[in-house]
This record gives C-alpha cells, sequence and structure tokens, in this order.
C-alpha cells in the first residue's frame, strides 16, 4: 500500500468513527430540559453551528471542533427560557464530564470549551482565544433569530462593514432554516461551510 493510500485509508476509518463521537455528544446535550425549546432548544444549537463554520470559512485557522462542540452544549442545560445566571456553569461541567468529548479533542481544547460555555452568557468577548471568541460570535450573530441586529463592537474576531453584513445576511439564512445535524458534522469534519 502507498503512502497516500494508507493515509487515505485511515481517514476513512476515522471519520466514521469521529461522525458516531459526535452524535454520541449530541445525545448527552439533548438529555437537558429545553432541547425542544424554539428559542434556546436545539433549532439555536444548529444554527450557532452553521454560522459558526461559516466564521471558519472567512476566518481560516478556527477551531471547527471546538465550535461545533461549543454549538451543542452551551444552551444543552438551561432550565429557564429568561433569567437563568448558572446555565453556562452547567454546560461547562458537560464539556468537562462528556466522554464523546475525549474521542474529539484533548484535554486543553475541553478546558477550553468549558471555559467559552462558562463565560458565554457575561457579554464578554474574546480577542485572545480566537476559538473562543468564535463561539461567542456565532451564538452572538445567531440574535438574529430575535430580530435583534449583532452589534460589531461586541463581536470577538473583528468584523469590518462589508464582513458584518455578509455574516449577518448568512445568520438570517440559517437561522430560518438551520442544517440538519449530519450536514453540520460533515461540514466540521471536512472543515467546510455550510453554502449558505
Ligand atoms: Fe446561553
Ligand atoms: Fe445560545
Amino acid at each position: 500500500m502507498t503512502f497516500f493510500a494508507s493515509i487515505l485509508g485511515l481517514r476513512a476509518r476515522t471519520a466514521p468513527a469521529q461522525r458516531a463521537a459526535w452524535f454520541k455528544l449530541l445525545e448527552q446535550a439533548r438529555s437537558g430540559p429545553l432541547f425542544a425549546s424554539p428559542l434556546h432548544g436545539e433549532a439555536h444549537w444548529r444554527g450557532v453551528a452553521g454560522i459558526g463554520l461559516e466564521i471558519a470559512r472567512i476566518r481560516p485557522g478556527l477551531d471547527v471542533s471546538m465550535v461545533l462542540a461549543f454549538a451543542m452544549i452551551h444552551d444543552s442545560r438551561r432550565y429557564d427560557e429568561g433569567w437563568d445566571p448558572d446555565h453556562g456553569l452547567r454546560a461547562a461541567h458537560v464539556a468537562q464530564c462528556a466522554s464523546p468529548l475525549k474521542r474529539l479533542m484533548d484535554d486543553d481544547r475541553i478546558a477550553r470549551l468549558a471555559q467559552a460555555c462558562l463565560l458565554h452568557q457575561k457579554g464578554r468577548s474574546n480577542t485572545r482565544d480566537r476559538d473562543v471568541g468564535a463561539c461567542w460570535d456565532a451564538d452572538r450573530f445567531s440574535l438574529v433569530r430575535l430580530e435583534i441586529t449583532p452589534n460589531a463592537r461586541f463581536m470577538s474576531l473583528g468584523y469590518d462593514d462589508v464582513e458584518m453584513r455578509e455574516l449577518i445576511e448568512v445568520a438570517q439564512k440559517i437561522s430560518a432554516e438551520p442544517p440538519e445535524w449530519d450536514v453540520l458534522i460533515d461540514a466540521a469534519i471536512k472543515r467546510e461551510g455550510v453554502g449558505a
């Protein structure tokens, strides 16, 4: 077997294992009480994932696995649609304990993901850890689903006017019809956008 054939064979074996781990993680996220909520349930999670993948398309080098995991987990332990100040803390606990994540990322990335979940509701931006910043930006662009226009001042990755306009348009499309999980997971594995 040539070197390239062996690499391709490895990839072919890796992708199904990764896919299975992502769906296991999703199963754990869905065990929260509001997973079917139209406001903060999995339609929103799929929207955040799709928008995050689009951000990663215009900002190469971002960790798309972190963005996808954040999308699945960050609001998965909301107990209340309104004031729920500890839902980030509960989501961080999911990130730290979910065994499928350990098959998808190393301890350092899991720790950063847990931080992203813990602090996502605090209204901060993060320009230092761009992967965490991308997670929070994706969640903020998803405000379009509530007819709130995202503001560049609160974004972590510094978008110019043209990028803001494009991302808001993409976020509106994605939020109106969020891609299914299999599309999002496959796109993340291949590091592609979702073609909004
Ligand atoms: Fe939240
Ligand atoms: Fe959210």
